[in-house]
This record gives structure tokens, sequence and C-alpha cells, in this order.
């Protein structure tokens, strides 16, 4: 018999899947990743783990329910943790019923596979803090926490709420180590490319290297908890290590507006004002918008022993710096 735990990871070519992948395989687990297809190569974020040989690949798709029983049956997991999604929340108006098949069915699917297949793998569903939208149930000084009200305001966050209480009604009617993690947003050099921070540091690491001028932004007032990645999947696996399935709010508890990160990174790069380089533009706004994020961890730092590690500035400079770093080196190539 092995003595590696096994874990499955959707969405493992994901930001949260390569950083989760690369903290289980240094955990000495076999890691089983989870990608769809696609026609363009798109694992830049786990090509360094491919010789590994406790990390393998499979194709799947979150609409898939016969994919994961096979994969439930031939890895019979310890783990599995449920990051694939369409995580963009503006894109969820654009494809609401998509973006809902795949984290509503999907989820379900997944939870009905392990319920037949493996009841003894623990689960973690990747719940967001987009969930609490626009309620305003919080305590002004701490945030959101696990009991505020939750009132979404986009098809993304309705459909990830109705995984959160699929995955919620699954450990309590059928006893599943099944756990959601209600993260509020974070971020990394490893971000996709069109959410707010990545696409802040990448345009200013172009403009100072004189390969762009502007940048194209909609709503800078909206208010963001933003984290790390790297600090986040730690809590994801601390979550199930638990003896008894739960839910957790994961959080700075420190909130910033858009401008503010903006400020950040353009004093950084050593630009100056950013208003000088960014332009507003209205088909950048949503339907509905989410105008406030902050959320209180307690819960997680007195359980989980969990704390992040970065805040908002070290982030923001972080990911500059990876940014400029990178285009550098290509433009020395
Ligand atoms: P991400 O970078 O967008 O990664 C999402 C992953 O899901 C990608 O690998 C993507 O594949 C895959 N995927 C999309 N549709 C799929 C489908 N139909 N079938 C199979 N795989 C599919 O997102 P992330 O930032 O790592 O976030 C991970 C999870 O946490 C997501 O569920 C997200 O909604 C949730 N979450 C994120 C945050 C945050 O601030 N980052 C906060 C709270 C919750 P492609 O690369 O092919 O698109
Ligand atoms: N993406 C984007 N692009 N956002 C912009 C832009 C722009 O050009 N201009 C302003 N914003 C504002 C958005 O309106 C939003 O208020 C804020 O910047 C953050 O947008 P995103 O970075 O796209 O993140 P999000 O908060 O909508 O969603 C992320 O966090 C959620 C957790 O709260 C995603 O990672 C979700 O998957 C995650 O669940």
């Amino acid at each position: 018999m092995s003595m590696h735990k096994t874990a499955i990871i959707t969405g493992v070519n994901g930001q949260d899947g390569s950083y989760l992948a690369d903290l289980l395989i240094s955990k000495g687990y076999r890691v089983v990743g989870l990608k769809r297809r696609t026609s363009s190569i798109n694992t830049t974020r786990v090509d360094h783990l491919y010789d590994n040989p406790n990390f393998k690949m499979h194709h799947y798709d979150l609409t898939d329910g016969a994919a994961v029983m096979h994969i439930l049956e031939k890895y019979k997991p310890d783990e599995f943790y449920n990051l694939a999604a369409q995580s963009h929340v503006a894109v969820s108006f654009e494809i609401p019923e998509y973006t809902s098949d795949g984290i509503a069915g999907g989820t379900l699917k997944i939870l009905e596979g392990i319920r037949t297949v493996t009841p003894y793998t623990r689960y973690y569903q990747a719940s967001s803090s987009e969930m609490f939208g626009d309620s305003k149930d919080y305590d002004p000084e701490r945030g959101y926490n696990e009991g505020s009200r939750m009132m979404p305001v986009s098809p993304y966050a309705v459909a990830k709420l109705h995984a959160h209480h699929m995955t919620r009604v699954y450990r309590e009617a059928y006893g599943l180590h099944a756990t959601s993690g209600i993260l509020f947003n974070h971020e990394s050099p490893r971000r996709g490319e069109t959410f707010v921070t990545r696409k802040i540091t990448m345009a200013a690491a172009r403009i100072r290297a004189g390969l762009q001028e502007k940048l194209t932004l909609g709503n800078l007032d909206a208010h963001r908890d933003w984290g790390f990645a790297g600090d986040y999947v730690e809590a994801m696996w601390l979550m199930l290590q638990q003896p008894v399935a739960d839910d957790y709010v994961v959080a700075t508890g420190k909130t910033h507006s858009v401008r503010e990160f903006l400020e950040v990174v353009f004093s950084h790069a050593g630009l100056g004002d950013y208003t000088q380089y960014v332009d507003f533009d209205a088909r950048l706004l949503r339907p509905n918008e989410v105008p406030y994020l902050l959320g209180d961890s307690y819960k997680a730092r007195r359980v989980l022993e969990w704390e992040p590690k970065v805040d908002m500035p070290a982030l923001a400079r972080m990911m500059f710096d990876s940014d400029y770093e990178s285009l550098y080196e290509k433009l020395r190539k």
C-alpha cells in the first residue's frame, strides 16, 4: 500500500490549483491534477511539475459526471479540491448558463460521485466572498464572517452559493467530510491576466518599459480584501486536516480600493501619479457590482491557526516586480 496520500485538484492549471499542487507535492502527496481540454496549451503554471513522479494530469470537464466517477474509482483519493470554475465575475453576466452549469452542476456531480464511490474522500469547495454580494451584513470593524447573510449579485456568485449550500447538505445529510472555504480575493504573480490586480501590474510594467502608454479600467472605487494566493492554499489544506468538516472565511481583514492598489503599483514602479495613465471605459463596468468586501477570518485564525503573511502593498509590489522582471527577460532575448 502506498504511503503517499492522494489528492485530486480540479482546475490544477489555474492560479490556486498550481499553488496547491506545489504545496501538496512538498508535503509528499501524490497529486492528480484535472484540466479541461483547450485547443491552445495553457499549462505554464504547472509545467515545472511535469516530470515529477508524484504529479499526473488528466483531462476532465466540470460538466462531465461520468468522468468524475471514473477518476474517483481509479484513484480513490484521500482529498479532493474542487477549484475549477469559470471564475470571472464580469464574464458570468455574458455566459450565465455555462458559468452556472459548471459551478453549480459540476459541484453536485462531484459530491454525488464522492457519496457513491469514495465516501471517505475529504472534499474542499472553493466558495467565494462574492457570495456576500452587497448584503452589508457585517461589523464595520471586522467584516463578513461565516454567519453573515449572503445576497449574491452576479450569476457567478449565485452559482457559487448553490455549490456552497450543496456542500453543506452533503456534509449534514450523508456525513461527508465536505468543507467550504469562503475565500476573499487572492492574487499572485500567477493571477489570471484579466483580473484587475494583474491587469494593473502588467500594464504598469509595460508602461515603465515604454511599450504602452495607457491602461483602461472600469470602477476604481470598489474595495476588496486582497491577500496572497500562496497563503490561501495553505488554509485550504489545513481545512481538510481537521477532524470535523466546517466552513471558514479566509481573508486578511484589510480592505483597499482599486484606486489604492493603483497608487501602490505606480508609485513602486517609479511612474508617479497613476491618473496620468488610466483611462475609463464604461464597458468595463458590470451590470451589478459588489462595492465593498472585508473579511473576518477570526475562526480560521483560531481553529486552523492560519494567518496571512502578505498584505496588499507587499502583494502589489511582488506582482509588479515579477511582471517587470519577466518583461525585461523577454526583451533581452
Ligand atoms: P482560475 O485561475 O480562473 O482557475 C480556474 C480553473 O478552472 C482553470 O484551470 C480553468 O481552466 C478551470 N476551468 C474553468 N472552466 C472549467 C470547466 N468547465 N471544466 C474544468 N475546468 C474548468 O481561478 P483561481 O483564481 O485559481 O480560483 C480557483 C477557484 O477559487 C475558482 O473556483 C474560483 O471561482 C474560486 N475563488 C477564487 C478567488 C480568487 O480571488 N482567486 C476567491 C474566491 C474563490 P482554463 O485555464 O482552461 O480556463
Ligand atoms: N477584472 C476587472 N477589469 N475588474 C475591474 C476593472 C477591469 O478592467 N476595472 C475595475 N475593476 C473592478 C471590478 O469592477 C471589481 O469591483 C474589482 O475591480 C475586482 O475585480 P476582479 O479582479 O475581476 O475580481 P472580482 O472581485 O470581481 O472577483 C474575484 O474575486 C472573487 C472573490 O471575491 C475572482 O477571483 C472571483 O473568482 C472570486 O470569487
